[in-house]
């Protein structure tokens, strides 16, 4: 009886000093784990005399179960002490401020390209894209800009290779639409465009929208119109405008559009260079010998064709009066729009 004492004592001893479950564990195991201390004790009943062997037998098995049970309700003690210390170290303070993350906002020349872009859709122009990185057949050659034609000086090319331009304007669109569609067309391409050319007016990237509309009776008229409409719509109803006799080799007639100096209403300042007029954009009816290389009967259709910069109608919008401003990141401009 005595070594059923010593056993429970021993368990007992240990039990009040382990910390953690694997230790916890350990003690189940030597215990009464498949070779454990009380197993041993039971499988060795036989060699007890017979006579002792009915209270021996029944205090080992109240060990036996004293042992299991306090086990168990050490388990429980344990795994809630577990939790408990995770729960005070993983906390969370939801009370602290959280991480400012500033609400960015559309660019300024983006807003002004969707105001654009949302003018002409509503004349019922649709909109169409083309590559940045251009052939130099489109940007020019189909054009009617051959390769040493006077007028390539006009604009200060980025040649990738002898064939391949950054494109220096939206034109080459209009030949890629009209190769692609038949009449009636009414389109415009807002994009990019690329000129080797830096000053307080010019960036090395800037952006056009260009506008095409060709069908069997388009005259200088429906030009007339539909560019005073737009200029209405975009810089106020009393504007106004006229249209100023130009040079585009893929146009002809060609012209320019100003509009009333908005900055000294037409009297006459410096940025208008006391003429009283600003220049907006150049348009033109389209030059017969693009469409003939664009794959359209010159005889069949007229259409007209204008491009505008994006930079440039924003500057007169909004009274900037320095180009390199949009593309500076400075936040305190850029937050005024
Ligand atoms: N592509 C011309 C430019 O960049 C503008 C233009 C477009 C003129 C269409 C006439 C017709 O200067």
């Amino acid at each position: 009886m005595d070594d059923l004492l010593s056993l429970k004592k021993a368990f007992l001893d240990e039990i009040s000093s382990v910390s953690d479950l694997t230790g916890l564990q350990n003690i189940r195991t030597k215990y009464s784990g498949k070779k454990g201390l009380v197993t041993s004790k039971l499988k060795a009943l036989s060699s007890i005399p017979p006579d002792e062997r009915p209270l021996y037998g029944s205090t080992l098995n109240e060990i036996k179960n004293f042992i299991e049970e306090t086990l168990k309700n050490k388990e429980i003690l344990l795994k809630e002490n577990e939790k408990e210390k995770r729960l005070q170290t993983e906390k969370i303070d939801i009370t602290l401020p959280g991480k400012f993350t500033p609400f960015g906002r559309e660019h300024p020349i983006n807003q002004v390209l969707s105001e654009i872009k949302d003018i002409f859709v509503s004349m019922g122009f649709s909109i169409e894209e083309g590559p940045e990185v251009e052939l130099d057949y489109y940007n020019f050659e189909a054009l009617n800009i051959p390769r040493h034609h006077p007028a390539r000086d006009m604009q200060d090319t980025f040649y990738v290779s002898d064939d391949v331009v950054l494109r220096t304007h939206t034109s080459p669109v209009q030949v890629r639409v009209m190769e692609k569609k038949k009449p009636p067309l009414k389109i415009i391409a807002p994009g990019k465009v690329y000129r080797c050319d830096a000053d307080i007016s010019h960036t090395p990237m800037f952006h056009q929208v260009e506008g095409l509309m060709v069908d069997t009776e388009i005259s200088f008229s429906d030009l007339k119109g539909v560019l005073e409409l737009f200029i209405h719509s975009f810089f106020g109803k009393n504007t106004p405008v006229r249209f100023r006799p130009s040079y585009f080799p893929f146009t002809e007639p060609s012209a320019e559009v100003d509009i009333g100096c908005i900055f000294c209403a037409g009297k006459g300042c410096r940025v208008c260079k006391t003429t009283g007029w600003l220049e907006v954009l150049g348009c033109g009816m389209v030059n017969p010998k693009v469409f003939e290389m664009s794959g359209y009967m010159p005889d069949e259709y007229t259409g007209f064709a204008f491009g505008m910069g994006v930079e440039r109608m924003t500057m007169l919008k909004y009274s900037i009066d320095d180009i390199r401003l949009f593309y500076e990141n400075d936040l305190r401009f850029l937050k005024q729009f």
